[in-house]
């Protein structure tokens, strides 16, 4: 995903930006670039193609070096490549012809393609294939007529799309104009006055920081290293919402880890803890329209990927605990589909990094409809937090790794808090029982640390002889299917090894075809109503000649285990909790053998972090 980090004051910005975009590493980006302001009326660009260590390599060798070093306004930028290919030219910042105006630019401008016909008419002269370059074009050519900030204003109007950018001129140096719309941009007062940075997240601004501001749609900022004056599209001054610093969460260390993904699947249980922290209430619950929810018949549930997998977990917990209806969708099918919503009903949207485009499309859908929306979200601040009625916060920190772990556990866990809630409210879980619960909560954190110490040794003997299958089934069923669902999305994504997750009971309708001898099988298995069905299940896998390694929780192991070629035991909490500690192996699985394979676990091919484009 695109990261944004711009710097004003009077300390030499080059560093500063370039620790910012470090932090905004994790991300995933395909080239970067920085461009300085010289106090002698000059600007002067980097770009490079690969790593930021490709960037700082380009920098030492540039003829301007010197002044590179000694500026004290700029800003900086780490491209994921939707429109143009991978280049240094495509690369931002991005400048018009005489390069007065420099630009970083997140997310799409849509109808770039017509405003490049119409400069190119006008003579304009392109050197990429970006729509940052077309901004670039509209703002120089708007630059003589009232200063960058009105160039940037009237720009804007001209732009249609999801947008955040940044623009810089060596006619005003020491400003910055930032402006976004449905993309994020965010202002920081450093410590060390008088300075000001603007960034795409809060977690990439480099350095202390004094106090930070959102800025809204269509809102601009003019940025000097005394002031940031928010203005709306109209040029009135606006207050900013100020934004709480903790949201500038800090991420993982790895440490004696082999990866960040590995720090991360390690450090559940305190992200667990953390997140639970205030349980049975959870964080963010008491804000909650308890009105609604607790007169709601039923709830739906918008998500992408990993966090839609938590919803299909959360919906066993929120049925059974909480009495309430559950649908879980994907958000970039809900959306587009006409859904039977209307007001008055209640949607959920799940998002970790609260940017994803479709999740917030279909809650906007929703909110327009008149429905009460709800977010589920790992960051504070984020897009999603704006569309929302309401917000629950989970608390597992930046995720460094690109894969999905601590955030997908912390997220069943607040749905399972909010579902023993809303039991309790609803009068679905009697005091015995939630005080059941609320123990079963508490006691989460050192069920996951315990999942991962007995996971261990016998998923690195599965994935040292596994890691050259070329194809993998993973079969759940009830509470298991989104393990099993999301072992195999992990699989996918960070060791490349294509597989297919199934309701074991779909099996004899088509895909056990696929099976023959050897084939890695691997089967979730948690204490549920149809658990004698996964055993005849998995027989069947077996009479195929399929190699099974079986998950499952201590209460299903008794059942499963002589069907089984192997076993790991998961240890036991409630059966509609176990989604949480089994999902451990599971990850470890996936990324054991993305090792023994030779790739790196922490940055995928071809994903990102954050996907903000539809
Ligand atoms: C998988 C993964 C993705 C995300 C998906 C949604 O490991 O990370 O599938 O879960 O892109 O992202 P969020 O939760 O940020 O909306």
């Amino acid at each position: 995903m695109c990261g944004i980090v711009g710097y004003v004051g009077q300390r030499p910005a080059l560093e500063l930006l370039l620790g910012g975009l470090e932090r905004l590493e994790y991300r995933g980006y395909d080239s970067a670039g920085v461009a300085l302001l010289g106090g002698d009326g000059s600007a002067v660009r980097v770009r490079s193609v690969g790593g930021i260590a490709a960037l700082r390599d380009a920098l030492v060798r540039h003829p301007d070096a010197e002044a590179l070093r000694v500026s004290t306004t700029g800003i900086g930028h780490t491209r994921w490549a939707t429109h143009g290919r991978v280049s240094e030219g495509n690369a931002h910042p991005l400048s018009d012809e005489t390069g007065r105006v420099q630009i970083v630019l997140n997310g799409i401008v849509e109808n770039h393609d017509a405003l490049r016909a119409l400069l190119v008419a006008e003579g304009a002269r392109f050197a990429s294939d970006t729509d940052a370059e077309v901004v670039a074009h509209l703002v120089a050519r708007r630059l003589d007529e009232g200063g960058l900030a009105d160039a940037v204003r009237a720009s804007l109007r001209l732009l249609a799309g999801h947008f955040a950018f940044v623009a810089a001129t060596p006619d005003e140096p020491g400003t910055l104009v930032g402006t976004r719309r449905a993309c994020p941009l965010v202002i920081g007062q450093g410590t060390d006055e008088p300075e000001r940075y603007l960034g795409s997240a809060l977690v990439g601004l480099p350095g202390e920081l004094a106090g930070a501001h959102a800025i809204e749609d269509d809102e601009i900022v003019v940025l000097d290293p005394l002031s940031a004056r928010v203005l709306d599209a109209r040029g009135r001054p606006v207050t900013p919402r100020r934004l709480a610093l903790g949201a500038r969460q800090l991420r993982a260390e790895r440490t004696e880890h082999e990866s960040f993904t590995l720090a991360e699947i390690a450090e559940q249980p305190s992200a667990l803890r953390r997140t639970l922290r205030a349980a049975p209430a959870g964080p963010g619950l008491d804000e909650l329209p308890w009105v609604s929810l607790c007169a709601a018949r039923r709830l739906t549930i918008v998500a992408c990927g990993t966090s839609y997998h938590a919803g299909l977990a959360g919906r066993y917990l929120l049925e059974r605990w909480a009495g309430l209806r559950v649908e879980v969708d994907i958000a970039s099918e809900w959306r587009y589909r006409d859904p039977s919503i209307a007001a008055g009903d209640l949607v959920l949207g799940i998002t970790q990094s609260g940017e994803t485009a479709d999740t917030i499309g279909a809650l906007r859908m929703a909110g327009e409809r008149g429905a009460h929306v709800l977010a589920l979200t790992n960051v504070p601040g984020s897009q999603v937090t704006r569309e929302a009625g309401a917000v629950l916060l989970t608390d597992a920190g930046t995720e460094v790794g690109v894969a999905a772990t601590k955030t997908f556990v912390t997220q069943v866990a607040l749905l399972a808090a909010l579902a023993r809630q809303l039991g309790a409210a609803r009068g679905v879980l009697g005091d015995a029982q939630a005080e059941r619960l609320d123990d079963q909560l508490q006691r989460l954190p050192a069920v996951v640390a315990a999942a991962r110490a007995a996971a261990e040794l016998p998923i690195a003997r599965a994935a040292e002889r596994w890691s050259h299958e070329p194809f993998f089934l993973f079969l759940g069923r009830h509470a298991g299917l989104p393990v099993a669902l999301e072992g195999a999305l992990k699989l996918k994504e960070i060791a490349y090894i294509p597989s297919d997750a199934y309701a074991a009971g779909e099996m004899k309708h088509g895909p056990i075809a696929l099976l023959g001898e050897g084939t890695p099988v691997v089967v979730v298995a948690t204490e549920s109503p149809v658990l004698d069905k996964l055993r005849s299940n998995v027989a069947e896998v077996k009479a195929r000649g399929a190699h099974v390694l079986a998950i499952a929780t201590e209460g299903a192991a008794g059942v499963i285990a002589d069907e089984a070629d192997e076993l790991v035991l998961v240890p036991a909490t409630d059966p509609l909790l176990s989604p949480i500690p089994a999902v451990v192996p599971l990850q470890l699985l996936a990324h054991q053998i993305a090792c023994a394979r030779g790739l790196d676990p922490d940055r995928p091919r071809n994903l990102a972090k954050t996907v903000t484009v539809e």
